[in-house]
């Protein structure tokens, strides 16, 4: 059975077939809805529910509330229309015409950045390039014997070559992949590119300040060299602050990196925090959790933008004290969130 969706404002209408979620069906017919992690952890697909009914589906309770359900919000990435529905949502006009694909790769190289952080380079096949913005990130495809698929988020940097940060951490069956059989040669297949963190226009006189925490640094410097890249009018007029919170100081792995962005570009600061620094790390620098920095620097946010990437926790936290006590517009807030890798999708 199928159903009808309207998306106001925009008017554009679109059929849900059975067992799709709203994103799904969006997704499939070429409308870009925001999303970020499809599985109703990081609330960026939340939106309105103006008429009909829906399966909310799985879902964090935190993400999405009881409370919230009863004024109308839905995550698209989880529910179903139960009717014929009426939905509310601001499509991102950027993505409409980025074709998601699945491709094979090959690994090309594996480095290790940190004790528990990989970088790894996966090359495209010769006759296939892949259109994305920077920013976006691929899901990897990995099969069992039970034919069950492991997605992975990760980060692309580059246009040839996809350069993805991997983090170990306790369970996670891929990470344990990357970091005990993953090799060099390996044939890896994948989806992309996903998500709707990438770049916007900025009124002037607008500054950026980007927030990352741990890997969510990946996605956060694609996006910075592509406007080092372009060395366009933006990069020389907009002021760009990077602050990167970790807890000990080998978890910047790329720090050295940040700091020659820092020499290079005049419009450029960065700002690395630790929580929680080891006493070998002789850390002289800002320590604390690392939005806490930002809301000790700014006492108006008014006229900035903010990208964020990292932990759930940090990301929600961000945005609650910037938008609530440092006037930073609600549609100002752009993130991305890292949420373990989860079976069975
Ligand atoms: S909660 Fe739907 S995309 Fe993250």
């Amino acid at each position: 059975m199928s159903y009808k969706i309207i998306i106001k404002p925009s008017g554009h209408a679109l059929k849900v077939e059975s067992g799709e979620t709203i994103l799904e069906a969006a997704l499939r017919e070429g409308f870009s809805l925001p999303y970020g992690c499809r599985n109703g952890s990081c609330g960026i697909c939340k939106g309105k529910i103006l008429q009909g009914a829906v399966d909310y589906g799985q879902h964090s309770e935190e993400t999405l509330t009881e409370e919230e359900k009863r004024d109308g919000n839905a995550l698209f990435c989880c529910a179903s229309p139960l009717t014929d529905l009426v939905i509310e949502c601001h499509e991102i006009g950027a993505t409409k015409d980025i074709e998601i694909k699945t491709l094979p790769c090959r690994v090309h190289n594996l480095e290790l950045v940190a004790p528990d952080v990989m970088i790894i380079s996966l090359k495209l096949p010769a006759n296939q390039r892949l259109r994305f913005l920077a920013g976006q990130y691929i899901d990897i495809l990995l099969k069992d014997e039970k034919r069950r698929s492991f997605l992975w988020r990760m980060h692309l940097m580059m246009m040839n070559f996809l350069q993805l940060h991997a983090r170990n951490y306790p369970g996670g069956e891929f990470a344990e992949h990357v970091f005990t059989y993953m090799k060099v040669k390996d044939i890896l297949r994948f989806t992309g590119p996903l998500g709707s963190f990438f770049l916007r226009d900025a009124p002037e006189n607008t500054s950026i300040i980007f927030l990352a925490s741990g890997t969510g640094f990946a996605p956060i410097k694609s996006i910075l060299e592509h406007i080092f890249h372009q060395e366009n009018a933006r990069n020389n007029k907009i002021k760009m602050t990077l602050y990167w919170g970790a807890r000990k100081r080998a978890d910047l792995y790329l720090a050295d990196l940040a700091d020659k962005w820092q020499q290079q570009h005049k419009n450029f600061t960065f700002v690395p925090v630790l929580s929680e620094p080891l006493p070998t790390d002789n850390w002289e620098g800002r320590t604390g959790l690392v939005h806490e920095a930002i809301m000790q620097d700014f006492s108006s946010l008014e006229k900035h933008q903010v990208y964020a990437c990292g932990a759930p926790a940090m990301v929600k936290a961000a945005y609650y004290d910037f938008t609530k006590s440092r006037d930073l517009p609600t549609d100002a807030f752009f993130s991305d969130v890292f949420v373990p890798s989860i079976s069975n999708l």
